[in-house]
């Protein structure tokens, strides 16, 4: 399983990418809102610090709108992958962008119909908002398993990545699911390694060391 960071928060980033096990990073302009800088300069430092694919969202929603930024945001590094909203134009756009070799992440997907459509179109990644759902009293990961299941009925490529988690729980049940990717915000990351037994047991160990005979 992968994991991603969701950030734009070049900090965070960093942090995330010292622990060795960070494939990738998604942003939306909610994210980079936060952080006061232009996308294209957060992006551009974001593809410096991790090799893996960065997600950059267009911000059209009409079919022209949405290619001429795509083709931008694909010549700004190897890494980017563009985000395009799970819109009928969007869809339309995600088949040219297949076509042309540009990679795509297909986000605010809130059915496994509209994910199975994504799939259909070329869409390189899926972004499942399983949080958002939970929200208003859904099953998020619910749609987890079906995407999975569709996908693994038609043998589709497109890589299901759970978006919108919200707990270390998510992650768990996003694996079990066998979901392609998970990404992650940082304060979660941080709270996957903790267990408080593992400290307990570690200070633990630590004391007990002092009481063997040193060599
Ligand atoms: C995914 O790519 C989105 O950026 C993100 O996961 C949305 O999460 P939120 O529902 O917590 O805003």
């Amino acid at each position: 399983m992968k994991f991603f960071i969701d950030s734009a928060d070049i900090k965070e980033i960093k942090e995330a990418a010292k622990l060795g096990i960070l494939d990738g990073v998604t942003t939306n302009p909610s994210l980079v809102s936060k952080t006061g800088r232009k996308y294209l300069d957060v992006v551009k430092e974001i593809c410096e610090i991790c090799p893996g694919p960065i997600s950059a969202e267009v911000l059209s929603v009409d079919y022209d709108g949405i290619m001429k930024e795509a083709r931008v945001w694909a010549k700004v590094a190897n890494n980017v992958v563009v985000k395009i909203p799970l819109i009928e134009e969007g869809l339309k756009a995600v088949v040219t962008c297949s076509k042309e070799g540009i990679k795509t992440n297909v986000t605010l997907c809130f059915s496994s119909v509209q994910a199975l459509l994504v799939a259909k179109a070329g869409g390189t990644f899926v972004s499942p908002f399983v949080g958002r759902l939970d929200d208003i009293g859904h099953e998020g990961m619910d749609g987890i398993r079906e995407i999975k299941q569709i996908y693994s009925n038609y043998d589709y490529k497109t890589e299901i990545l759970v978006a919108s988690t919200r707990s270390p729980i998510h992650i768990r049940d996003a694996a079990l699911a066998g979901a392609d990717i998970a990404t992650i915000p940082f304060k979660i990351f941080q709270q996957l390694v903790k267990h408080p037994l593992t400290d307990r047991g570690l200070a633990q160990f630590l004391e007990d060391a002092k009481k063997i005979p040193a060599p």
